[in-house]
C-alpha cells in the first residue's frame, strides 16, 4: 500500500477536526493550506490559523486585514479564518461580563480592570482557552464538514491542545469562588437558586468535556506533524509527538519537508546525503505512523497555484 493512501485518510466524512503543528518554519503553513484545499475539493471546509505570524493568509495571498476570507477557485471555495486568541478572550468577556460581574461581586467588590486582571493573572493561557473554544463553538455549528488547523509553532499547539485541563481548573477556582456566598445564602435564605453566573460556569463546563472528548476521538480528530530534516527541529518533532499521544492525541502523520535533490554539485550532494541519513533516523524513531518527504522547491509555496503545487506532491507522493 502507497504511504498517500492514509493521508487521504484525511478525507474520512467523520473526522472534522484537522490540527497541523511542529516547530516554526517547518512548513506547517504549507502543508495547512494544501490539505485544506485538497479537502475543500469534497467538503465544506475551514482552514483556521492559530499563529500570531498568520502566515496561512501569506501562504494563501489572503487580505491580512481581513481575520475571515473566502478563497474561489475554478470550481470550488475556501474559508479561512486567521483566529486571534487575545481577542477570543475579549469577545468572551464582553459577552459575559453581567455573569463575570456576578460571579466576582458575590464574594467582593471588584471592577472591570480587576476583573480582567484576575482572568488573565489566575489561568496562564487562558486566552489561547478561549481560542480553542471558539474552534469548538464552530464544529458544534455544523457549518463546516472539515476544520483544518494551522497552529502556532510547538508550545502554543500544545496549549491549545491541554486547554481542556487549563479550563476545568479555570472552572473549578470560579466554582469554588461560588461555593462560599452558596453557604450564606443557604443558610440567611434558607435554600441556594442557581443563577447566570453558575450557568456560564455550567457552559464551560460542558465546551471543557466536549472538547476533551474531540480530542482522544481519533475519529473526530488527528494531528498532522510537519518537520524538517535536521538533528534540532526532529527532538522537537520527538518531544511534541510523545506529548500528544500521552494525551491520547491521534497522529497517523508525520511530513518532512524541504528535501532537497540530489546533485553532481559536491557540495549539494553533501546535503543530499545528510537529509538521507536523517531521513532514515526518522523513519526509525517514528516507526508507527506515515512518513511523507516533500521535497525542496525552488520557489516558496506562496499563492493558490503554488498551493496547489504542494497539493499535488503532497498526496500524490509514493
Ligand atoms: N517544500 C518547500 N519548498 C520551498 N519552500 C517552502 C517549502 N515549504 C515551505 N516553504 C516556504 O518556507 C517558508 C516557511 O513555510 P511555512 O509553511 O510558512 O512554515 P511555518 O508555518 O511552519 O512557519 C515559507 O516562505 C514557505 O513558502
Ligand atoms: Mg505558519
Amino acid at each position: 500500500m502507497s504511504k498517500n493512501l492514509r493521508f487521504s485518510s484525511h478525507a474520512e466524512p467523520d473526522k472534522k477536526l484537522i490540527f497541523v503543528g511542529g516547530k516554526g518554519g517547518v512548513g506547517k503553513s504549507s502543508v495547512a493550506s494544501a490539505l485544506a484545499w485538497r479537502l475543500s475539493r469534497t467538503y465544506k471546509t475551514l482552514l483556521i490559523s492559530t499563529d500570531p505570524a498568520h502566515s496561512t493568509g501569506d501562504s494563501l495571498g489572503t487580505d491580512p486585514h481581513k481575520t475571515a476570507s473566502r478563497i474561489e477557485h475554478q470550481d470550488h471555495q475556501l474559508d479561512t479564518w486567521e483566529l486571534d486568541s487575545a481577542k477570543a478572550f475579549d469577545d468572551f468577556k464582553d459577552r459575559h461580563s453581567d455573569e463575570l460581574q456576578l460571579l466576582f461581586d458575590t464574594s467582593t467588590y471588584m471592577d472591570q480592570e480587576d476583573i480582567d486582571q484576575i482572568l488573565s493573572l489566575m489561568i496562564p493561557g487562558i486566552d489561547e482557552v478561549m481560542g480553542l473554544k471558539a474552534v469548538v463553538d464552530i464544529l458544534k455549528e455544523g457549518t463546516y464538514q472539515k476544520i483544518v488547523v494551522d497552529t502556532a509553532p510547538t508550545g502554543h499547539a500544545l496549549r491549545l491542545l491541554f486547554m481542556p485541563e487549563i479550563l476545568n481548573h479555570w472552572v473549578k477556582v470560579m466554582a469554588n469562588m461560588r461555593w462560599k456566598y452558596k453557604t450564606v445564602q443557604k443558610t440567611f435564605k434558607g435554600k441556594y437558586t442557581p443563577d447566570d453566573a453558575d450557568d456560564m460556569l455550567l457552559e464551560l463546563k460542558r465546551t471543557v468535556s466536549r472538547m476533551q472528548k474531540i480530542l482522544v476521538d481519533a475519529k473526530a480528530s488527528e494531528f498532522v506533524l510537519v518537520a524538517q530534516p535536521a538533528r534540532m527541529v526532529i527532538s522537537e518533532t520527538q518531544r511534541l509527538f510523545d506529548k500528544l499521544k500521552e494525551h491520547k492525541v491521534a497522529v497517523n502523520t508525520l511530513v518532512v519537508n524541504c528535501i532537497a535533490p540530489d546533485s553532481k554539485d559536491d557540495f549539494y550532494h553533501q546535503i543530499f546525503m545528510r537529509q538521507k541519513l536523517l531521513l532514515t533516523e526518522i523513519k526509525a524513531l517514528f516507526p508507527e505512523i506515515d512518513i511523507i518527504s516533500m521535497p525542496l522547491f525552488p520557489q516558496e509555496i506562496v499563492g493558490i497555484d503554488k498551493v496547489e503545487m504542494f497539493e499535488n506532491q503532497l498526496f500524490d507522493y509514493s
